[in-house]
């Protein structure tokens, strides 16, 4: 073959990712899926035969972000009609033929829980819109994990949708039912993403600790029992998971973070409100002083874990006082660090349709939220100040000889190390902190 019948054969796919990691994990999928078709990735959207939008839905502002997107891509549509245009992810799900609708330009739209079929809607052999839940399993029919050398650190879905349904939120919806993955499936991924150079696994799924299934032993496998089985492979240094529901802290688990090393001590446990009424009205099923003696227990087994969380403001019905309970609980819990959102009303939800607070007051509210915790965020910081951590480098740095990486307490750190590879986890002094980041010396 000539270069240029191969430069011809070669197909090129653009993926951008919106949301949460469960996303860039199936952006991850799909790219695969893509690579068995003969599409590489390619990072210019302009060179691209195919372009991915893998959405999220969780507020309004990430919803409409798909369509001011898919409107900047009409030129290149127009001067490359062969150009195919696919929607994943949740606004996929949520809204499938209505973005059709408001954008003739789009070819394919395809669900979180469909986008194995995405080869067959290329090429005709399936409906250029999926977004029914099917009742095969996506993970049954993607192809191999490809055999080359992976970054660091990887993602890994062991648990699809949501059976909670907080009244604010879409993911019950767009991902669908809870469904756990099989343990021996989440083994054998890891065990596959170790030999090919991952040291630090991260477990994925919106309720990640509601994980559950039959184990290698025939057992009932909690979690807890499930971190302890990927603990054991060889080569593996780093576990992390997120994210989880509090009402799903087994003690199994806790007890992980006690006993295993390789469990990094980093827990994102979103509190959502410190009012007990409004954490009912948000059916979290738990109140502020049940979070408080969990995380006491989560404390006892793992003193120096880092709590961070995610806080929802200006919920309907939030009164100043409910407001000012939840700054107290941050102040009483201490985060490492925290987002805050402005409550989005999302159709479809239980929570849509109540009486929303007015602007200037949920933008107040919020700004005292994120200040607080701005505040907590640089304190921890600070305390890093002095302690030897490890570093898992990541990547090269900004600075010539400079690496990245990020410390157990998951803060990115930077470091002078010139013989240094991405993959090596290495000790480090913390001798700086900035706004977002460390600065070590690494230890002799
Ligand atoms: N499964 C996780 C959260 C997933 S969504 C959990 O149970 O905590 C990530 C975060 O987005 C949520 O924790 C919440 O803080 C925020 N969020 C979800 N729906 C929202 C909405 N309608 N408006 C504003 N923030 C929202
Ligand atoms: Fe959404 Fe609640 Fe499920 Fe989290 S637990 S994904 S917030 S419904
Ligand atoms: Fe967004 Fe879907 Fe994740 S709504 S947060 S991409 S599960």
């Amino acid at each position: 073959m000539t270069q240029d019948a191969t430069d011809q054969a070669v197909k090129k796919l653009f993926i951008k990712t919106y949301g949460c990691q469960m996303n860039v994990y199936d952006s991850q999928r799909m790219a695969e899926t893509m690579g068995a078709e003969g599409y590489v990735l390619t990072e210019d959207q302009a060179e691209a035969d195919m372009v991915l939008l893998n959405t999220c839905h969780i507020r309004e502002k990430a919803a409409e972000k798909l369509y001011s997107d898919l409107g900047r891509l009409r030129p290149l549509k127009a001067g490359k009609p062969d150009l195919k245009i696919g929607v994943a992810g949740c606004v996929a799900q949520a809204e499938g033929e209505e973005i059709v609708r408001r954008m003739p330009l789009v070819d394919l739209v395809v669900g979180p829980q469909t986008y194995h079929r995405l080869p067959q809607m290329l090429r005709g052999e399936a409906p250029r819109i999926l977004t029914e839940f099917p009742e095969e399993d996506k993970f049954d029919h993607l192809p191999e994990r490809r055999a080359t050398r992976r970054a660091p650190a990887a993602f890994l879905t062991v648990q699809e949708g949501c059976d909670k349904f907080c009244a604010f939120c879409v993911v019950p919806y767009t991902r669908g039912a809870e469904v756990s993955r099989p343990a021996e499936r989440i083994l054998a991924e890891a065990r596959d993403l170790v030999a090919r150079g991952v040291r630090e696994i991260t477990l994925l799924g919106q309720n990640v600790n509601g994980w559950h299934g039959q184990g290698a032993d025939g057992r009932e496998w909690g979690f807890g029992r499930l971190i302890r089985a990927i603990a054991e492979i060889d080569g593996l240094d780093r576990i992390r998971y997120t994210t989880s529901h509090p009402n799903d802290m087994a003690r199994d688990l806790i007890e992980a973070h006690r006993d295993i090393p390789a469990l990094m001590p980093y827990l994102h446990l979103p509190l959502q409100s410190g009012s007990d009424r409004i954490l009912k009205a948000m059916n979290r099923k738990h109140t502020a002083e049940q979070y408080l003696r969990l995380i006491d227990r989560i404390k006892d087994a793992r003193p120096d874990i880092l709590l961070t969380s995610d806080f929802i403001v200006g919920f309907p019905g939030e009164t100043d006082e409910d407001h000012a309970q939840t700054l107290r609980m941050i102040r009483q819990v201490g985060f490492g660090t925290a987002f805050s959102f402005k409550y989005s009303p999302r159709p479809g939800t239980p929570a849509h349709g109540r009486a929303t607070l007015p602007d200037d007051v949920v933008d107040a509210r919020l700004q005292e939220v994120q200040a607080l915790l701005q505040d907590q965020q640089q304190a921890v910081q600070d305390s890093m100040v002095g302690r030897t951590l490890g570093v898992l480098f990541e990547k090269a740095g900004r600075l010539p000889g400079q690496m990245v990486g990020k410390s157990d307490y998951l803060h990115p750190v930077f470091v002078e190390a010139p013989d240094a590879q991405p993959g090596d986890l290495v000790q480090v002094r913390i001798v700086e902190t900035a706004r977002n980041s460390l600065r070590g010396e690494l230890v002799a």
